[in-house]
């Protein structure tokens, strides 16, 4: 079996739960205040091991409270830690979330996540078959250096270009697999994809994103399912008939689980079913990072 290895963002997600979203000015009663590990990166690292694949993850914590508390969550979890790095100079990166009605509103603060850097990613093992994954909590020279060894060693990179952020369009090339959700495909796309948006117009602006014939695109469109540009064919699953708790790291499910598929020998089309499954389990409960589904869970619903 393949392993994954994740470059990416750890934070402390700083949880608040209210019956809805202030206003902009408006203070509202919240209903409960949790401490719960989060960040793209950790996200994705936990869904993938916990889907069964050997996880490695790459990032950087602070020396302090909430740095301990992540490193403690991480190492009950059999992900290899050896390249999660402490620096003093910065704290812990923090995400205060609102939860309301099964939506979220993030501010992120990153953190150490934005000491992460090339040297990070160069010693990491990385052998033909394997997955890396990275996210947009973390530089985007570390991405790269991280992407252009991958690709060296003759691994797959997926990209989950989030949040949207500026970067070159051979950037994006450098990802074998762009897995984004619409409004992310709307900032790269340069144009406005929303809900409403019918599959024909998201299909056009992900075909306008590919670098050539054969970068995966998938764009998860929340209780929509996804769409998948495989090979120039358009794919399109809906998504399961759930009723959303908190959405938060459901898209990082997603990211994880097609990575552990794939690194299990899954082709693209089995592990994208496989990962909109685990995301709408994921999105059933409180939290990210404790939130992301077992083994057993899926087969359940397969
Ligand atoms: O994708 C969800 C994650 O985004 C949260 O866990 C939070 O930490 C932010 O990074």
């Amino acid at each position: 079996m393949n392993s994954v290895v994740v470059a990416g963002s750890i934070n402390m997600d700083v949880v608040t739960t209210a019956d809805r979203h202030p206003k902009i000015g408006e203070t509202v009663a919240g209903r409960k205040v949790l401490f719960l590990p989060g960040g793209k990166g950790a996200n994705q690292a936990i869904a993938a091991s916990r889907l069964g694949a050997p996880t490695t993850l790459i990032g950087c914590i602070g020396r302090d409270a909430f740095g301990g508390d992540l490193r403690s969550f991480l190492a009950a979890t059999k992900i290899d830690l050896t390249f999660l790095r402490e620096t003093a100079d910065a704290g812990t990166g923090t995400a205060i979330i609102t939860v309301a009605g099964g939506d979220n509103v993030i501010v992120v603060v990153p953190g150490a996540n934005a000491d992460v850097n090339a040297d990070d990613v160069a010693a990491p093992p990385l052998a033909a078959g394997d997955i890396a994954v990275s996210q947009f909590e973390i530089p985007q020279p570390a991405i790269k250096a991280f992407f252009e060894r991958a690709r060296a060693a003759h691994a797959t990179t997926i990209l989950n270009p989030a949040p949207a952020l500026p970067c070159d369009r051979e950037f994006l090339n450098l990802a074998d697999i762009l897995i984004l959700n619409e409004t992310e495909l709307g900032f790269f796309a340069g144009t406005n994809i929303g809900p409403a948006d019918d599959p024909a117009t998201i299909i056009a602006a992900a075909r306008s994103l590919r670098s050539d014939s054969d970068q995966i695109i998938c764009v998860t469109l929340g209780a929509r399912g996804f769409i998948a540009l495989t090979r120039g064919e358009a794919h399109i699953e809906p998504g399961r008939a759930i009723t959303a708790v908190d959405t938060t790291g459901a898209g990082d499910c997603f990211v994880g689980a097609v990575a552990a598929q794939l690194a299990q020998g899954s082709s693209i089309r089995e592990a994208l079913h496989y990962a909109n499954v685990a995301a709408s389990i994921c999105a059933q409960r409180l939290g990210a990072a404790p939130s992301m589904p077992s083994v057993d869970e899926i087969a359940a619903y397969l």
